[in-house]
């Protein structure tokens, strides 16, 4: 199984879009795939419509086995989702002698799918340390401006510091520019330099396209929701490439 964390700790960068999106695509290419909500704000399951009845919170609580926590979605496709509640766990796990071991001996119960996919919330914190010293790979999502690219620049540092840190191997292995617009010289001007600070890593950029910001209100991912539309081919593209690449 391939587990992969959505991770960026810069905010509104197309985490979450490109969690769903990727899950979705994948699902539709005969992989079972998992989707781990881990953002407080809980967008995936207002996104997915899921309506779970337990989320995260309770299985690394210890309130319910997680195989409990994981609601299908669709066919290859299902999810633990997120509530508000999450927003505790920082300090819950502050207060377990083995805090930041916790979320990798909940969630490396789990078996049966060809990828895990994470989507992190906007934050360094002990739930992004532990996540980032459990995953394999970071896909690290950016927009193609100013400040997101600034933001990638700290990247290799901070998994530097987690892999020393939990003497862990996570690498960086698909930085996916989003939030692009052509016509735009500074959205540009950013896609080159990610190309060329990340030039194995870079993926094609993600267009600006209202679409993937209507999907969410029909519990669709953009594949469902508007499968010509521009977002559609840059995630569709965006999963023939995870496929292709080795796990
Ligand atoms: N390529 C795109 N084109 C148009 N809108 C987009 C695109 N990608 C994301 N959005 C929109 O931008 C907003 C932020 O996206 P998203 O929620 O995916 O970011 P995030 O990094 O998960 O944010 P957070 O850090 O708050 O979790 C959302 O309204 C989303 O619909
Ligand atoms: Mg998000």
């Amino acid at each position: 199984m391939r587990t992969i964390c959505v991770f960026n700790h810069k905010g509104g960068v197309g985490k979450t879009t490109t969690a769903i999106n990727l899950a979705a695509g994948l699902s539709r290419h005969e992989k079972k795939v998992l989707l781990v909500d881990l953002d407080p704000q809980g967008n995936l399951d207002v996104s997915l419509k899921t309506q779970s009845k337990y989320s995260v919170y309770d299985a690394l609580t210890g309130k319910v086995p997680v195989q409990q926590c994981i609601v299908p979605i669709a066919k290859n496709f299902d999810m633990i989702a997120s509530t508000e509640n999450l927003t505790k766990i920082e300090y819950y796990l502050s207060h377990q002698s083995n805090g930041r071991d916790v979320f990798k001996n909940i969630l490396s119960s789990i078996k049966g799918y060809d990828y895990m996919i994470i989507d992190c919330p906007p934050s360094l914190g002990l739930l992004n340390q532990s996540v980032l010293s459990f995953a394999k790979e970071a896909f690290v999502p950016v927009a193609t401006d100013f400040l997101g690219v600034d933001a990638l620049k700290k990247m290799p540092s901070v998994v530097a510091e987690i892999n020393k840190h939990f003497n862990h191997d996570l690498k960086i292995t698909k930085v996916i520019p989003t939030l692009y617009d052509q016509r735009n010289n500074i959205c540009k001007e950013m896609l080159s330099l990610i190309q060329q600070d990340f030039p194995k890593q870079a993926s094609h950029p993600i267009r600006n396209n209202t679409k993937l910001k209507e999907a969410p209100k029909y519990g669709k991912s953009i594949f469902s929701h508007a499968k010509s539309s521009p977002g559609a081919k840059d995630y569709g593209k965006l999963v023939e490439d995870v496929l292709a690449m080795q796990g």
